[in-house]
């Protein structure tokens, strides 16, 4: 591993004290009811098990109705309501949700979009980042919040905020355009250095000022690649300064973990390797996107990215729904159990913690038509009853929490690879970086394997396979990692579009993939994409002298320059008929792959069956909708099985106790029922 490399995850090794088991819960906006409805809450909260509710995310105006005025009356009678209950207490500090005199006192502080509007009140989001009165105001009300509640019994964790980066990040106000100059002579030091870097010889934009530095707002055309590349991680550091502002003010009054809810795969403009190092603990909101049929796929890569960024430390989940949410085009029930699948597929990813947005239906407001804990139809619904054998069965797994997840893959994924390739002006609108993440993750899950999401830069060999599926943004460093990695006997598989830039955005020396040509023994003489509709036909025989499949690409093509690797795949037509199109090369004591066109999930099956051999990869032996995932404590091995379609059988070789149940099983297998969740500790 590079010295450099900073280790991945939270320092902090403890957890939500006052909590001894998994947490069950959700947001708990009491402001929103009148106080007899309280105890209500409380009361069907003991009854579904909920033992942690997030409350004050969005009471600023509650607590601070004048500036530099506080009234903690509410908060004060329900946190004393939730103690006497018994349910502990994430204190959120409200600063995603500026009250109504702020922006009016402070109408610069607003935030001002690319295209120069600035944003009003009256909804809820981020004022700038970067403006002084919104430090100033932030880091008052989130210390008077640690003064007061912060030795508070009942307290088990803080919520800074929420969803930094959501619903915007970019800010291009006044107050950016001054902390953005500041960043980039921090970054920089001198102005030849900021030139040389974003390559401002090309269309003349050489820059003798600073005071001429402007944020890269809507212009004329494509503006700076690597000014914007820049910008982006600018608005990243200008966010994470907001959370450690508010941490290190919480910290001198409470020994409170603190944590923030992030929103992995979903808001990829927070680097969350970089804030999961500042964070107590990782916590992330995850929701279905509706208009998927197999969501499931996109929740486990969201916990498996959450895990990664925690460096494999427990997680939080703060949010998920227990049904429908209201803010997708078509918003979708969940079907009876899926909420249950929904829950433990995050707990088997290494979550210690399923909670809900939110705890009781709002009755106004843009979220009335979101689903709850409790549903408007009340404790009469189906929804209910599955919150309350949801809640008993978490309290059955109490066992689980602190336990491992292993992974045998890792998928390469990097925030500021992914800032750079979604700029504009690529060499084709079809090349998504999503598209090629969700395609190669999406046949590891079905292949039955568990993945950790890594950086380029991190260690990565206790990994048997190393998937690159959009790395356009490749440092040297890692580069070099990925060489090193492969030559002590790894297995790299790396997709088209990567090797392609450094950190400026600028091509690599020698040309594309040319820094991890020893490894794949190839390089990228020219970009073939393909016109909108266009596929093309791949005659693929895996090097293992078997007759030629043919796979169908599409999207994209190279023309390679072998450097010593093995053609494993040929074009029989498309752009360059003959030519090579998936190569396998030997370097060290490891193998290196790589696939110059777009295979879909289904035809990525036959190669991915040749790296698994390579990698040394076993099939799992399980049924595709089947979803297991194991954890691991110190003295049992726990599986979790999570049955998406049909009746299946799940392998299982030795006796196992059904947590669930109680039920024995002397091995060989269990059938697990349609829609089904099982979780089985395994003796020895
Ligand atoms: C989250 C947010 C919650 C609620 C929820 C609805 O992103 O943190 O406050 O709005 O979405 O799905």
């Amino acid at each position: 591993m590079p010295a450099s490399t900073p280790p991945v995850g939270p320092a902090f090794t403890g957890w939500l004290p006052g909590v001894d088991s998994l947490c069950y819960g959700g947001d708990y906006n009491p402001e929103q009811w009148p106080e007899e409805v309280w105890e209500e809450d409380a009361r069907l909260m003991r009854e579904a098990g909920v033992n942690l509710v997030s409350i004050g995310i969005f009471s600023w105006a509650l607590l601070e109705p004048r500036e530099g005025e506080f009234d903690f009356t509410f908060l004060d009678r329900v946190i004393e309501l939730l103690h006497a209950n018994g349910i502990r207490v994430d204190l959120g500090t409200p600063t995603a949700a500026p009250p109504a005199w702020f922006y009016a006192t402070y109408p610069e502080a607003r935030v001002v979009t690319r295209d120069g509007v600035p944003l009003g009140p009256g909804s809820r989001g981020m004022v700038s980042p970067s403006s002084p009165e919104y430090r100033r105001a932030s880091v008052r009300i989130a210390t008077e919040l640690a003064k007061r509640y912060g030795r508070h019994p009942a307290l088990a964790l803080w919520h800074v905020h929420n969803e930094y980066g959501a619903p915007v990040a970019d800010d291009y106000s006044v107050h950016a355009r001054r902390a953005w100059r500041e960043w980039l002579q921090g970054r920089y030091g001198t102005l030849d250095a900021l030139n040389a870097a974003w390559g401002t010889a090309f269309w003349g934009q050489v820059y003798g000022d600073w005071e001429h530095v402007q944020v890269p707002a809507a212009s004329a055309s494509a503006v700076n690649p690597a000014q914007r590349l820049d910008f982006a991680r600018f608005t990243d550091s200008a966010l994470l300064a907001c959370f450690t502002a508010e941490r290190d003010a919480i910290r001198e009054h409470s020994d409170v973990p603190v944590t923030t809810n992030f929103m992995a795969t979903e808001c990829l403009s927070t680097d969350l390797f970089r804030w999961a190092r500042e964070v107590d603990i990782v916590a992330n909101d995850h929701y279905l996107t509706a208009a998927d049929p197999r969501g499931e796929v996109g929740l486990a890569l969201a916990a498996d990215l959450t895990r990664s960024v925690a460096g494999g430390k427990p997680w939080l989940l703060l949010e998920h729904s227990t049904s429908a949410v209201n803010w997708q085009p078509r918003n979708v029930a969940k079907r009876p159990g899926e909420m249950a699948r929904n829950s433990l597929s995050h707990l088997g990813r290494g979550a210690d913690s399923i909670m809900f947005f939110q705890w009781r239906a709002s009755r106004s407001g843009a979220e009335k038509f979101h689903s709850a804990m409790l549903p408007h139809a009340g404790t009469g619904s189906r929804v209910w009853r599955e919150v309350v054998e949801l809640g008993q069965h978490l309290g059955k797994l109490g066992e689980l929490r602190g336990t491992r997840v292993r992974a045998d893959v890792a998928l390469l994924w990097d925030y500021e690879s992914f800032w750079a390739q979604d700029l504009d002006w690529r060499p084709s609108e079809a090349v998504s970086h999503r598209e090629r993440v969700n395609a190669f993750y999406d046949r590891l899950w079905r292949d039955g394997h568990t993945v950790d999401l890594a950086r380029p830069e991190q260690d990565l060999s206790g990994y048997q396979l190393v998937v690159a599926p959009a790395s356009y943004l490749l440092t040297a460093d890692g580069a070099a990692n990925l060489t090193r990695y492969v030559e002590g006997g790894g297995t790299l598989l790396v997709s088209y579009f990567s090797g392609i830039v450094d950190e400026h955005d600028a091509v690599h020396p020698g040309g594309f993939l040319a820094p991890l040509r020893d490894a794949l023994g190839v390089t990228v003489e020219e970009f073939l994409p393909l016109r909108a509709g266009e596929s093309l036909t791949v005659r693929y025989d895996g090097g293992r002298g078997r007759a030629g499949a043919e796979l169908t690409g599409t999207v994209w093509a190279d023309d390679l320059t072998l450097a010593g690797a093995q053609v494993v795949g040929t074009y029989a037509d498309g752009p360059k008929p003959g030519g090579a199109a998936v190569t396998r090369h030997r370097h060290g004591t490891g193998t290196g792959w790589y696939v110059s066109t777009n295979f879909d999930v289904e035809t990525l099956s036959a190669l991915m069956a040749d790296v698994y051999a390579d990698a040394g990869l076993p099939s799992s032996g399980v049924p595709e909708d089947l979803e297991v995932i194991r954890r691991h404590g110190d003295d049992a091995e726990y599986v979790i099985a999570i049955n998406h379609g049909e009746d299946a059988k799940l392998p299982l070789d030795g006796p196992a106790t059904d947590l669930l149940t109680g039920d024995e099983t002397s091995g060989g297998g269990m059938v697990v029922p349609a829609g089904a969740v099982r979780v089985l500790r395994r003796h020895g």
